[in-house]
C-alpha cells in the first residue's frame, strides 16, 4: 500500500483530518495559526521567523491544517489570487511525521479545497531540498501560466525553484488509490475481452511433455490460436534443416554425455536437482513427430539441454566443456538456419 493510501486510510478512520482556517481574529484559528507558525519556524529554518509570522497571520492568506489524532502535524499557507492561482507561501509537517504520506494528503486537500473556489493552478518558489516532494505532488519547473499573470503578484525568493501545478476540475484528489484501483480493474477488464492471459492453466508435466506432438497441445495454446497466428514455415522446409543441424550435433566429439536420459540408478540425484530434463533421443524423437513448428521451439529444448548440464555440473569438468563446446556449434550452425529461412520468406 502507498504511504498515501495508508494516510488515506487513517483519515478514514478519524485518526487524521484537515481544515482550512485564516485570520479571523478569533482565539481558536489565532492559536492554530501560531501553532503552525511553530513548525514553519522549526522546518524552515532559513525563512526569518517575522516574514513567517507576518504571512501566517496575514488576512488574505488561508493556511490548511493537517491533525493526527486531534494534534496539528503540519499545514499549508496559500493565497488565492481570483480564479487564476494560489500561491503556496509556505508548507511543512512536524519533523517526527514527515515521510508518512500526510505531505502528499494535505496537498490533495488543498487541490480539493482550490477546486471548490474554482481555483486549478498552484504556483510556488519550492525549497531546492524539497524539490522532489513538489515533483511527485504534480509540480513541474514549466511555468504555463503567462509571466504577467503572477508577475509582481506573487512574491520573489532567492535560491528558491519556481514551480506550477495545474490540476484537473473533476479528479477526486482525496481518492486518488481508489482511482487507480477502479483504473487497473478497467485496464484488466479491457484485456480480458481480448486476452485469455487471466486464465491460468496447470502446466504439463514431464510425462505429459514427453509424449507432446503439438504444440497446440499445451493446454491453453489452443485458444489463443484464433486471436494469434505464430508466423510458420512449412514443416517440409523447416524440418530438414532441424535434421541437418540435429546430425551435426549428434556426431559432434563432445555430445557423447547428451545422447542419451541420464541414468537416475547411476546418479542419484540427478531428477531431484534438475526438474525438467532433455536428450538428444528426445530431440530426434519430436523431429520424428514434426513437434517443431518453429526452430525457436528447437532452439529452446537444445538451450535447455545445455543450461541443465552447467546446472548440474561444476565448470571444471569435462561434462560442463561439453556443453559449451556443444553450444558454441549448435549456435553457428542455427545462425545458418535463421539466414536461410529468412531467405525462403523472402521468396
Ligand atoms: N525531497 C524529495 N522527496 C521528498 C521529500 C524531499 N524533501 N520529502 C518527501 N519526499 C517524497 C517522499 O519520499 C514520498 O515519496 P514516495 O511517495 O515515492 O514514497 C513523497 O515525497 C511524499 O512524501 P510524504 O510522506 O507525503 O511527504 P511529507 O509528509 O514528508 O511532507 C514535506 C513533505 C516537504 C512537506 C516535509 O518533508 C517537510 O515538512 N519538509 C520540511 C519543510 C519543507 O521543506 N517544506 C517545503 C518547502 S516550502
Amino acid at each position: 500500500m502507498s504511504r498515501d493510501a495508508i494516510a488515506k486510510t487513517e483519515e478514514d478512520k478519524g485518526r487524521i483530518g484537515f481544515k482550512v482556517i485564516r485570520n479571523d481574529h478569533t482565539i481558536e484559528n489565532l492559536k492554530y495559526l501560531l501553532e503552525l507558525r511553530t513548525i514553519f519556524g522549526c522546518q524552515l529554518p532559513k525563512m526569518p521567523k517575522e516574514y513567517i509570522t507576518r504571512l501566517v497571520f496575514d488576512t488574505k492568506h488561508r493556511s490548511l491544517l493537517g491533525f493526527k489524532n486531534k494534534m496539528l502535524v503540519g499545514g499549508i499557507t496559500f493565497r488565492p489570487f481570483g480564479n487564476v492561482f494560489a500561491e503556496i507561501a509556505f508548507l511543512a509537517i512536524t519533523g517526527n511525521e514527515q515521510v508518512k504520506g500526510y505531505g502528499t494528503r494535505l496537498m490533495n486537500h488543498l487541490k480539493q479545497y482550490c477546486q471548490s473556489i474554482g481555483i486549478f493552478r498552484f504556483l510556488t518558489y519550492a525549497d531546492n531540498y524539497a524539490i522532489g516532494y513538489f515533483k511527485k505532488q504534480g509540480f513541474t519547473k514549466t511555468i504555463t501560466l503567462p509571466e504577467h499573470e503572477y508577475k509582481g503578484y506573487i512574491k520573489d525568493y532567492d535560491g528558491g525553484t519556481l514551480m506550477e501545478c495545474v490540476f484537473r476540475p473533476k479528479i477526486d484528489y482525496l481518492n486518488i488509490p481508489g482511482l487507480i484501483k477502479k483504473q487497473r480493474a478497467a485496464i484488466f477488464d479491457k484485456i480480458k475481452e481480448i486476452s485469455n492471459s487471466h486464465i491460468v492453466h496447470k502446466g504439463l508435466d514431464n510425462a505429459k511433455r514427453a509424449k507432446l506432438k503439438r504444440i497446440e497441445d499445451i493446454p491453453g495454446i489452443k485458444d489463443t490460436m484464433h486471436k494469434w497466428k505464430p508466423k510458420t514455415i512449412s514443416p517440409d522446409v523447416l524440418l530438414p534443416k532441424l535434421r541437418r543441424v540435429y546430425n551435426i550435433m549428434k556426431h559432434h566429439p563432445d555430445s557423447w554425455p547428451f545422447l542419451e536420459p541420464v541414468d537416475g540408478t547411476q546418479v542419484i540425484d540427478y531428477y531431484e536437482v534438475i526438474k525438467e530434463p532433455i536428450d538428444m533421443q528426445v530431440i530426434e524423437q519430436r523431429l520424428k513427430n514434426g513437434f517443431y513448428r518453429t526452430h525457436h521451439i528447437f532452439m529452446a529444448d537444445f538451450r535447455r539441454m545445455f543450461d541443465n548440464c552447467r546446472i548440474y555440473n561444476k565448470p571444471d569438468t569435462e561434462y560442463y566443456k561439453c556443453a559449451e563446446n556443444m553450444e558454441a556449434r549448435f549456435k553457428e550452425e542455427m545462425l545458418k538456419v535463421e539466414q536461410e529461412l529468412k531467405d525462403e520468406m523472402k521468396l
